[in-house]
């Protein structure tokens, strides 16, 4: 079921109701997904490494060619003032920028349009333990997106295709390769776990940068376990001991199977339960504030 937002949005340089927040059907995000968003967990009403979100953000707008007049300071304060107006605590942020709103449609961008800035809060849910016991289903497709998908833009028609075919297959995730080699998931990186080796696809326009992928990487080089960022064939996901895939809503998950055939053992792994404990303790740290704030 989706998630109510929390009260407060921000939209447009206001904190307002997020019942009450509207923008115009001229808007070109409606118009062509003309725009591009994050998506930033909050533990302990603390926006889990903001920085690299914003890092990852200036490199969308960039991009997609659209000047930014927010600095990181400015970003850090709505995004701060939003979060405490919605309670702290646990909850999820999303953050949408639009080359705005014009009168008409044209492809080409418009000159002197105010960008449309857009943010609203949900409150993370529980973290589901059966998943830990039980793990996640994926299946795997071709991955027909366009070739930049290293910006995170809202024109997500294709990732929510094939979200929707994992769905109805009765999956969770889809895993996608271009000709043979593996690239990500639909709203997630992915990863194989080999003769005790994470290996995972080095970033290129194929995928997105994660931010968790950086924090998985991060952990397991603290944990001692080597990583190796390679390209990945189809064969090697089929005959992996372990997969996982990675976001900032799912954190960390194992996947147990793929297109019906069990991964491994079929349940989640020895690495997932550290890299899951490990993930856990940086989260408790961060909550309580003794992580290193951006
Ligand atoms: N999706 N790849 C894709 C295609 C994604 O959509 C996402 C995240 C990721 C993981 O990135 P990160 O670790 O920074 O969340 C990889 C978000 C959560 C979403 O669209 O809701």
């Amino acid at each position: 079921m989706p998630r109510a937002p929390l009260p407060f949005a921000f939209l447009d340089g206001d904190f307002i109701a997020a019942a009450d927040a509207r923008v115009s059907a001229f808007d070109r995000g409606f118009l062509f997904g003309d725009g591009v968003y994050e998506v930033i967990p909050v533990y302990g009403g603390r926006a889990f490494h903001a920085d690299h979100h914003l890092a990852r953000l200036a490199h969308s707008l960039e991009g997609i060619e659209l000047d930014s007049p927010w600095d990181d300071d400015w970003w850090q304060s709505r995004i701060n003032e939003l979060i405490s107006r919605n309670g702290s605590g646990d909850q999820s942020l999303y953050l949408q920028v639009t080359r705005g709103a014009e009168h008409g449609r044209d492809h080409r961008f418009p000159a002197d349009v105010e960008p449309t800035v857009f943010m609203f809060s949900t409150a993370t849910p529980a973290r589901d333990a059966a998943v830990d016991r039980n793990g996640l289903k994926a299946i795997t497709a071709e991955d027909f997106r366009w070739a930049r998908c290293d910006l995170k833009t809202i024109s997500l028609l294709a990732n929510v295709l094939l979200r929707q075919q994992a769905h109805a297959a009765g999956a969770d995730e889809v895993i996608l390769h271009r000709g043979g080699h593996l690239t990500e998931a639909s709203v997630s990186n992915a990863y194989i776990v080999s003769g005790g080796r994470v290996v995972t696809p080095p970033l290129s326009a194929e995928l997105l940068p994660g931010i968790t992928r950086i924090v998985t990487l991060e952990l397991c080089a603290s944990l001692g376990i080597p990583v190796a960022e390679r390209a990945l064939t189809v064969d090697e996901l089929d005959a992996a001991d372990e997969v996982w895939i990675t976001s900032s809503t799912r954190e960390i998950g194992p996947i147990v199977s793929i297109d019906g055939k069990p991964v491994g053992a079929g349940k989640p792994g020895p690495l997932y339960a550290k890299l899951r404990a490990a993930f856990d303790d940086l989260i408790a740290s961060w909550r309580s504030g003794s992580a290193p704030t951006v």
